[in-house]
């Protein structure tokens, strides 16, 4: 016990040692870049230069000494920054591997339809959980798509190989189906986009969508695809409960028209 003390003591001062002597170098190459920075404030983008030049052009000429000292000076200085360089490239890495789960909805997931007790999202300790279907067997029938749960759910609706239950509590009641596309016309040469009402009328009362996601009105909301796939708009759906948008044809599925100017030319 008392030597694993030691050696977790040993270990605090090496860590405290080792902080130190990076303090010391940051403070070295903050020093350098500050210089750097008065001298350059022209060129602000010369990250790479190394500090060496200007140190000798200051000694006295005639001094060995002195040119030595600046000599060493100015590799000691180099040597940190490079440090330094390391570490501002190793932090950028860092930051790049917290940013990609961010996209998580364009990333193909490795593993889909886990059983119930491994999916992570069911307690596997409630004994309940055994009397919930299999995904991989529930699906075996339903046509098959290339994304998300790989089943192409509004032909499964279509064909009838499911037939949900529009209320929990009443197996009677229906719902409103609208059959109204809206198109809208993103600029530049990406196809249109087509939002059937009826595809989602099927599943979604009107109330999932207006007033809350969509204010009721042609060309009234603004979209785009920054905000689908941080998960607003269509994205509130869409890489979650409704295919993802990796699958851009499905929503871009409309040809654009040439302009007049454009069929004009013979
Ligand atoms: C899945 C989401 C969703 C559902 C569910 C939904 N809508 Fe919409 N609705 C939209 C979107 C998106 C627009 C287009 C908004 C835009 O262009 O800015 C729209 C537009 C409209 C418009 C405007 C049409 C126009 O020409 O200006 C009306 C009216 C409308 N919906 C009625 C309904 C009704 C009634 C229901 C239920 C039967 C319904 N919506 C269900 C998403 C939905
Ligand atoms: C409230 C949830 C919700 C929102 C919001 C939503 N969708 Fe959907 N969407 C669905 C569901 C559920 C389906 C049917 C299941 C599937 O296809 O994955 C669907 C299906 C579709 C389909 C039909 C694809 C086919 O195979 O025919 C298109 C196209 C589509 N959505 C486009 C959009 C666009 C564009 C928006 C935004 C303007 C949008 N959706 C917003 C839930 C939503
Ligand atoms: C769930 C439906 C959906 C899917 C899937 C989808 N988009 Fe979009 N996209 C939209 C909507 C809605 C807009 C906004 C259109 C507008 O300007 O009214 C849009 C706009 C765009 C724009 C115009 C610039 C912008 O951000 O507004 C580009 C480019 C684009 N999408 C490319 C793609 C690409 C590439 C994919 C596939 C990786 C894709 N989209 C998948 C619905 C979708």
């Amino acid at each position: 016990m008392v030597r694993i003390m030691q050696i977790k003591d040993g270990v605090a001062k090496l860590t405290l040692v080792l902080l130190f002597v990076v303090g010391l170098l940051q403070v070295a190459n903050a020093a350098t870049q500050s210089n750097k920075s008065k001298k350059q404030q022209a060129v602000p983008t010369q990250k790479t230069a190394l500090p060496t030049p200007e140190i000798p052009a200051r000694t006295p000429s005639g001094s060995p000494i002195a040119s030595i000292r600046a000599t060493a000076r100015a590799s000691a200085l180099a040597a940190a920054k490079a440090q330094a360089d390391a570490e501002a490239a190793a932090q950028e890495q860092v930051q790049a591997n917290i940013a990609i789960p961010f996209n998580r909805t364009m990333r193909l997931l490795q593993t889909y339809n886990l059983p119930p007790t491994q999916d992570g999202i069911h307690d596997p300790a409630n004994e309940g959980i055994n009397m919930l279907h299999v995904p991989l067997e529930a699906y075996a029938d339903l046509p098959r798509n290339q994304a998300g749960n790989r089943v192409n759910w509004v032909a499964a609706l279509g064909e009838k190989k499911i037939i949900p239950r529009w209320d929990i509590a009443d197996a009677q009641a229906e719902g409103l189906v609208m059959d109204m596309n809206i198109i809208r016309t993103p600029r530049g040469s990406i196809p249109n986009v087509v939002f059937p009402h009826k595809q989602h009328t099927e599943w979604l009362a009107c109330s999932n969508c207006h007033p809350a996601i969509f204010v009721p009105q042609k060309g009234a909301n603004q979209i785009n695809m920054r905000l689908i796939l941080s998960g607003e708009k269509c994205g509130v759906c869409h890489g979650k409960v409704a295919f993802p948008p990796s699958e851009c044809r499905l929503c871009h599925s409309q040809k654009k028209e040439l302009s007049k100017n454009e069929m004009d030319v013979p």
